[in-house]
């Protein structure tokens, strides 16, 4: 009796870690298949640089980012930041563009379902852990990158060619996104 209980408990902890595991690459390639959804949608709103050419602006993507090997904690924090900031940022006037509002609200969707999928992982980072990574100089690279786009929006009064200037640099950097779900995933 004692040695079926043994084997059930074993078969138990072996079948839980397996569904763990699964539920780990489920998530991945959820949170890839949400990227690529994200990436299409913003690829449908019309992005014609043609007379918008004088509006063309480097806003220095930190291309460590690209180059950079993450920490599990550090790519969920990146990651939920990048989403955040491109969340907020379609949620601007954008009425001069005639970009379709649904697909801008399905976009919006998408940021969100995703931004709520890390949400378990982003809660297990403990307060002083969040802390020492709000310094994080990633991160801090990442915030000031928005920042400057925000501000040439204003700047721009939200003109049609700058949001398309915007556009373009957001789908350019959107493969940093899809390279971050390797590390948030890393055990
Ligand atoms: C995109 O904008 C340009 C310039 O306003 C316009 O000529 C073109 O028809 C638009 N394309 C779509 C698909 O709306
Ligand atoms: C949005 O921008 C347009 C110009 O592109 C402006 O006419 C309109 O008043 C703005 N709307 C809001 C709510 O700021
Ligand atoms: C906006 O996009 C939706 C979904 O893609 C589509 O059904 C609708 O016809 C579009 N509206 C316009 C005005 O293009
Ligand atoms: C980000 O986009 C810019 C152009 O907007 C490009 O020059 C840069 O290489 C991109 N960086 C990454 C890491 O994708």
């Amino acid at each position: 009796m004692a040695n079926a209980g043994i084997v059930q408990v074993a078969l138990l902890l072996c079948f839980s870690t397996t569904a763990l595991s699964m539920s780990y690459d489920v998530l991945q390639v959820q949170q890839r298949g949400s990227v690529s959804a994200s990436w299409t949608l913003i690829r449908q709103l019309n992005g014609t640089l043609h007379n918008c050419l004088q509006d063309r602006r480097d806003f220095n993507f930190p291309e460590e980012i690209k180059l950079q090997k993450f920490q599990k904690k550090e790519a969920i924090l990146v990651t939920h930041e990048m989403l955040q900031q491109i969340f907020d940022l379609f949620r601007r006037n954008f009425s001069s563009t005639g970009w379709n509002e649904t697909i801008i609200e399905k976009l919006s969707e998408e940021l969100s379902w995703q931004m709520d999928h890390l949400k378990p992982a982003l809660e297990k980072i403990t307060e002083k852990e969040k802390l020492t990574l709000k310094e994080n100089p990633t991160l801090q690279q990442v915030k000031e990158y928005y920042f400057r786009i925000q501000q040439y929006l204003e700047a721009k009064l939200y003109s049609r060619c700058a949001w398309i200037v915007v556009r373009g640099h957001i789908l350019k950097n959107f493969s940093v996104l899809y390279q971050l779900t390797h590390f948030v995933f890393k055990n």
